[in-house]
């Protein structure tokens, strides 16, 4: 096994080992991809207070989000195609995610269904889904979630319509990938990749596919998902949903701290200050940029959990620091799945682990739960003076 270090290693090698048509779809961010860079160099403008001579014995990562015990408070965040960038993808980052003592979260647009997922882990794991029109989709897919143990819903908020990205526009992305010469091509350079995918049945959006009214075949499909999102969704429909699941509710997509008072107002157990790793608003603050007046907004009523950007566990450690009980993260468990499957995203984990525990104790710390405000150093102007 190649020397793993940082979560970058990951990531040059599944740039080596994934068509380049889901590459793109992951490492890219909308338009510009102003927010998509933010999102990670803004932590790098939050620095950290060195402390020396305190006892680091008996340190703990360990704390709790939504009520759950977790090793540490960093979820795996739900990612669409995950299935595309490793045969199996979903199954696995759950296994992985399992064994390391994290919450996992399928996405709706997930390859591996609900069913598949249950099947193949023994924990309860958290269901993602984005508010879409078809309200007997909507109910059937909370019944298969209910029915298959999930533990949370987590409740998309920030796509109702799609953010533009280049790439994927340009590679033709679909799944199954479409057969073009360029794609083949590029295909038969990645042969691990391919043939973990002939060796599995699962290719297509497994919670759509024969679920949804009229989408058979995934020929079906891009034209219900064109239609499928709900436009017209506003708070009343979000806390409809709220009581439709009836259990634990997380809302994802707040990044503004009015937003944050009307997610709290709805009834949510947590919310994820996040924009959607610079997929969606090209153009919005980073995430770690809005925290603080989101935790000056909502932080004593409603559990605050953060991602976009986390690409270590010292970038865990300063959202930890603002405020959050939690945090999630996309590209860096993705970055180890397709290097090195269900062993690459424990891999991205114990990195992201080590980290933080490593600079915990730098900092002068024992336990997630007493870092804060004292840890960081933080530039004055930090959230800005945006009119
Ligand atoms: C390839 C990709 C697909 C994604 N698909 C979904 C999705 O299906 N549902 C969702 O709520 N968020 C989705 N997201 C957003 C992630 O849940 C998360 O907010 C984002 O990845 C966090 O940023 P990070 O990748 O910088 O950690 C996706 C992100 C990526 C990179």
């Amino acid at each position: 096994m190649p020397v793993i270090t940082e979560i970058e290693d990951l990531r040059k090698i599944y740039e080596r080992r994934v068509p380049r048509m889901f590459y793109d779809y992951a490492e890219t961010g909308s338009w510009s991809e102003q927010t998509f860079r933010d999102n990670s160099s803004d932590f790098d403008l939050i620095r950290l207070r060195q402390r020396v001579a305190v006892d680091m014995t008996n340190r703990s990562t360990a704390s709790r989000m939504i009520g759950q015990d977790v090793a540490m408070p960093v979820a795996l965040a739900p990612v669409g195609l995950t299935g595309m960038q490793c045969a199996d993808g979903e199954i696995k980052a759950a296994r992985a995610a399992e064994k390391f003592g994290v919450p996992f979260t399928l996405s709706t647009l997930s390859i591996c269904s609900i069913e598949d997922v249950a099947e193949h882990t023994t924990k309860p794991f958290w269901f993602q889904v984005y508010t879409l029109k078809d309200d007997d989709f909507m109910r059937r897919l909370f019944d298969r979630a209910r029915d298959a143990g999930c533990s949370a819903m987590v409740i998309t908020l920030d796509l109702q319509v799609q953010g533009q990205r280049h790439k994927d526009l340009k590679n033709g992305l679909s799944a199954p990938p479409k057969l073009t010469v360029k794609s083949v091509a590029n295909m038969m350079t990645k042969v691990q990749w391919g043939l973990g995918m002939l060796g599995t049945k699962r290719r297509f959006f497994g919670n759509v596919v024969g679920h949804a009214k009229g989408v058979t075949d995934p020929a079906s499909l891009s034209s219900w998902t064109a239609e499928a999102f709900d436009h017209a969704l506003d708070w009343d429909r979000v806390r409809e949903l709220i009581r439709m699941w009836g259990g634990k509710v997380i809302l994802k997509g707040i990044l503004d701290a009015e937003d944050a008072k009307m997610a709290a107002d709805a009834g949510a157990d947590a919310i994820v200050v996040s924009n959607h790793g610079g997929r969606q608003l090209d153009g919005a603050l980073s995430s770690i940029r809005m925290l603080p007046p989101i935790m000056d907004a909502v932080g004593d009523k409603i559990e605050v959990h953060l991602d976009s950007g986390i690409r270590s566990g010292q970038d865990v450690l300063k959202a930890l620091a603002l405020g959050a009980k939690g945090t999630m993260i996309g590209r860096a468990f993705v970055y180890g799945l397709g290097a090195m499957g269900e062993a690459g995203v424990t891999r991205a984990l114990e990195v992201i682990h080590k980290e933080l525990d490593t600079t915990m104790a730098l900092c002068g710390e024992r336990n997630v739960a007493d870092l804060g405000r004292h840890n960081l150093l933080v530039p004055e102007d930090f959230t800005g003076r945006w009119a």
